[in-house]
């Protein structure tokens, strides 16, 4: 007996003292085998609740179900594709910009049934914040280069387009009256300053040539489809009314069907 009460599964360490006592060797033998053979089930299954709570959570108004998950400063598994993580500041869930030490979007909701959110676009409101800044380029981004392959933005939302142009650039575009063209905030002394337009439709082509300025660069930013006729001057509100995005599911990840078969 001394051998094998020397290496006892944990488990029967813990149960047999009660047990065991009074009966029977062959009673014991079997709890030795009862162990070992769940222990190991056991031990997957404690490794599986310890690695993560997957199940819906709430983030302000937001429901973060799948596939979306809620990260968390832990280093836990995640519990599904990244393109799907959001992150939960306060009341704020944000998903993360394709364009490394970029900022994301801010989720508004959440439609799970038409697997469609409506977003911000966080990085053109920093942007539009830094207005006198000469500093060096700032991330100016059309916002479907930050979006990874399973979102798409609908074609139902309108957009704005921001250009970045040279003094003369822009002073000519202004004399033409270019189709409702305004001056944002932000501008660098008499070297660059920063026009918009809106009411700009979806282009399939994603090119926009025909709203292209000589001497701009520009950048495309989708707002609500609800915004026809809305007055360029008011592109922050329109920013911050967000637009419509749908997305894929991903297919590689199968975490479910790995859950269920430990449970089974
Ligand atoms: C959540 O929804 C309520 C009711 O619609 C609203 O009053 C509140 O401002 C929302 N909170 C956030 C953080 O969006
Ligand atoms: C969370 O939000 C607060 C206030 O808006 C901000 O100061 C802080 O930097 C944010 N934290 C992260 C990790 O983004
Ligand atoms: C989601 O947010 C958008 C933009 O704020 C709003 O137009 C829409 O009604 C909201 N949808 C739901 C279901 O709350
Ligand atoms: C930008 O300008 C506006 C109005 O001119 C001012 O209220 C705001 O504080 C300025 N923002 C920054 C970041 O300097
Ligand atoms: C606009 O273009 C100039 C010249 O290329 C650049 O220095 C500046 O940072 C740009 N501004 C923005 C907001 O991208
Ligand atoms: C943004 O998209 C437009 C239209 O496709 C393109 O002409 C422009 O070069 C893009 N700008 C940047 C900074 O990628
Ligand atoms: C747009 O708004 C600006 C500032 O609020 C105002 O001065 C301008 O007259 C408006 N333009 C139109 C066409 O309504």
């Amino acid at each position: 007996m001394s051998t094998e009460s020397s290496h006892p599964p944990l488990l029967f360490t813990i149960i047999s003292p009660n047990i065991c006592a009074p009966m029977s060797p062959s009673c014991c033998w079997f709890l030795v085998f009862v162990a070992v053979w769940w222990l190991p089930l056991m031990l997957v299954v404690a490794e599986d609740q310890q690695r993560r709570d997957c199940s819906a959570k709430k983030c302000g108004n937001v429901s973060i179900s799948d596939p979306f998950w809620l990260a968390t400063k832990e280093l836990e598994r995640p519990c599904g594709s990244l393109d799907f993580e959001v992150t939960c500041n306060g009341t704020i869930s944000s998903l993360r910009s394709s364009i490394p030490f970029n900022n994301g979007f801010k989720i508004l909701n959440i439609s799970y049934e038409e697997h469609s959110l409506y977003a911000i676009d966080l990085g053109k409101l920093d942007v539009l914040h830094a207005n006198n800044s000469c500093r060096p380029p700032f991330p100016f981004y059309n916002t479907s280069s930050k979006l990874n392959h399973l979102f798409r933005i609908d074609p139902v939302n309108l957009n704005l387009i921001l250009y970045n142009c040279t003094e003369e650039a822009a002073a000519g575009a202004l004399a033409r009256q270019d189709r409702g063209l305004v001056h944002t905030r932000m501008r660098c002394e008499n070297k660059w300053e920063v026009l918009v337009r809106v009411g700009v439709p979806h282009d399939p082509s994603g090119h926009y040539a025909s709203y292209a300025l000589e001497g701009c660069a520009a950048i495309v930013v989708p707002v609500p489809g609800s915004s026809a006729g809305a007055n360029a001057s008011d592109y922050e509100g329109l920013i911050r009314d967000g637009f419509l995005l749908t997305w894929e599911r991903p297919r590689k990840f199968t975490r479910k069907s790995s859950c269920s078969q430990v449970r089974r």
